[in-house]
């Protein structure tokens, strides 16, 4: 996990950076997964944070299963360069942005 700023059309916030999640894969498709999200969504929810990562398109599924949503931008930066891969939010819905900008990657 990591202290992120994300700039979201211009608006300013500080995020926690989901990465690296990862199970062994002797033990995968047996709720570890979603046991390693539950415990970050309660850091990030007692830190009163958003929830921010990056992932592949195959492990969309994954995380959208853990509650989490695509956020949709055809403008995506991290720490100056362009990024087209996956982003996703703990939001209750979906989001559209016209402009993403992270400052670190995670
Ligand atoms: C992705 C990963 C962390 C999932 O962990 P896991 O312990 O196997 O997942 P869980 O058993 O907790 O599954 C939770 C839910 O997500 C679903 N799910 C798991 N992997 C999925 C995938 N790749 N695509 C879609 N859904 C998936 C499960 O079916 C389960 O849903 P259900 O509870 O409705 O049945 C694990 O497969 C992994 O470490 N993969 C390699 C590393 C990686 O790609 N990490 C992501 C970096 S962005």
């Amino acid at each position: 996990m990591a202290a992120v700023e994300v700039e979201a059309d211009g608006v300013l916030s500080e995020m926690i950076g989901i990465g690296n999640v990862c199970v062994d894969a002797e033990i995968e498709h047996k709720g570890f997964g979603r046991l390693l999200m539950s415990a970050a969504g309660i850091y990030i929810r007692e830190n009163k944070r958003k929830g921010i990562l990056l992932c592949k398109s195959k492990v969309k599924g994954f995380y959208h299963n853990c509650g989490w949503q695509i956020v949709c931008s055809n403008n995506t930066w991290i720490n100056f360069e362009r990024y087209h891969d996956g982003v996703m939010m703990d939001t209750e819905e979906p989001q559209r942005y016209k402009s993403l900008v992270i400052n670190r990657n995670f």
